[in-house]
């Protein structure tokens, strides 16, 4: 009998994220890659923006807005996938599931934009400035890190971003466990992938290659983010002092944790917490070596190490921005939503040396 896959369309053409969709869903089990949108080249071969795809996709061409919201329309069953810029992604998928809606055909949304990830407009509003897309969507979205979230209670995820994917998989254990003052100083490094495909005066290679510095100290978009999720996760509202740095690499991103213990706790007791804790979650694996951003780039993995000694608590997290901390992270939880295995497509270790 023929295995019948499931029919995936993603948002967001010819980024960055939208390029890690679709090698991800090339060596997926149980996806069925049928559009991608493009806003810029619909027509297009999708080999001719990510030339390292061609071989999955040699003949593959982006589609319009117009064929997308059709081919939902023809599909009994359909999985979204979107890496639109936030802004612009609510509604976009908005109008997606609205045509499904009117068709009658069933559909689940997996957004990696920040619009979907707060429970309401004015949160949004507050952090991006500008009126949100689809506000009456945002109820029909949760938001979480997998591994911090056993049942999905709606029919649609956003995505964490990546740097909250990292903070937060380094510090809800500490939090949950009580193992710290919910004061927590939070050092976050990542690669240039992050800003995205199009290059500003900020973000471009000769800007960033052999340099480091920190930006948006203690102001962060992400913060806001940051915090939310931790207090969902865990019940507990945490102050969080957090510090980005670019680093002089393209992919990955490593943060450390720092927090006061609430009790002496030396660093095997902690590192055995931290492994009882993430037992049984596939993704997560919690070393007594301290982790280094290539032993995850490229991939879906997150290790997670730590030290305590006098007073202090402090946690290492790697993880590849655009896998773990959006595209691989997207299509975890798709997995989960469809009954698939959670490693589906995504348990290919990193290369070590890229
Ligand atoms: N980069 C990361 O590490 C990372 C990590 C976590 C989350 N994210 C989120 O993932 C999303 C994509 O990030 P990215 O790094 O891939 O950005 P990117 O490289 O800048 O790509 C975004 C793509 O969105 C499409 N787009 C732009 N305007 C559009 C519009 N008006 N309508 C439809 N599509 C439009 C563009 O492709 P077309 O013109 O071909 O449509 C563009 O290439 C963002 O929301 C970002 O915040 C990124």
């Amino acid at each position: 009998m023929a295995i019948t896959k499931l029919p995936t369309i993603v948002l967001g053409g010819t980024g960055y994220v939208s390029g890690e969709l679709l090698r991800l869903i090339a060596a997926h089990p149980h996806l069925d890659l049928k559009a991608v949108l493009s806003d810029s080249h619909p027509g297009e071969r999708v080999a001719k923006s990510f030339p390292h795809l061609a071989p999955a996709y040699p003949e593959l061409t982006f589609s319009s807005l117009e064929a997308v919201t059709k081919l939902v329309g023809d599909l009994p069953d359909t999985a979204l996938v979107s890496a639109a810029p936030h802004g612009v992604a609510a509604k976009l998928i908005d109008d997606v599931l609205t045509a499904a809606e009117k068709a009658g055909t069933r559909i689940r949304a997996f957004d990696i934009s920040a619009d979907y990830r707060y429970t309401s407009a004015s949160a949004y509003e507050a952090v991006y400035k500008h009126a949100h897309g689809a506000p009456a969507r945002i109820t029909q979205f949760s938001c979480a890190v997998p591994e911090h979230l056993d049942t999905l209670p709606t029919a649609h995820v956003a995505h964490p971003g990546c740097f909250a994917t990292a903070v937060l998989l380094a510090s809800v254990p500490l939090l949950k466990l009580d193992l710290i003052e919910p004061r927590l100083y939070v050092t976050g490094i990542t690669g240039s992938t992050g800003s995205g495909r199009t290059p500003t005066a900020g973000t471009h290679h000769p800007q960033r290659h052999s340099d480091f510095y920190a930006y948006n100290p203690l102001s962060h978009r992400h913060t806001p983010e940051i915090v939310a999720l931790a207090a969902a996760a865990t019940s507990v509202d945490a102050e969080f002092n957090f510090v980005p740095h670019s680093g002089p690499f393209a992919r990955g991103i490593h943060v450390t944790v720092q927090a006061h213990a609430r009790r002496g706790i030396r660093t095997t007791e902690l590192l055995e917490q931290l492994g009882a804790f993430y037992r049984g979650k596939p993704f997560v694996r919690v070393t007594d070596t301290l982790p280094h951003v290539k032993d995850v780039a490229g991939s879906n993995y997150s290790f997670v190490s730590g030290a305590a000694g006098g007073t202090t608590i402090a946690t290492m997290c790697v993880v590849d921005n655009l896998v773990k901390g959006a595209a691989g992270g997207a299509l975890q939880w798709l997995n989960r939503a469809y009954g698939f295995e959670e490693t589906a497509g995504l348990s290919a270790p990193a290369a070590g040396w890229t």
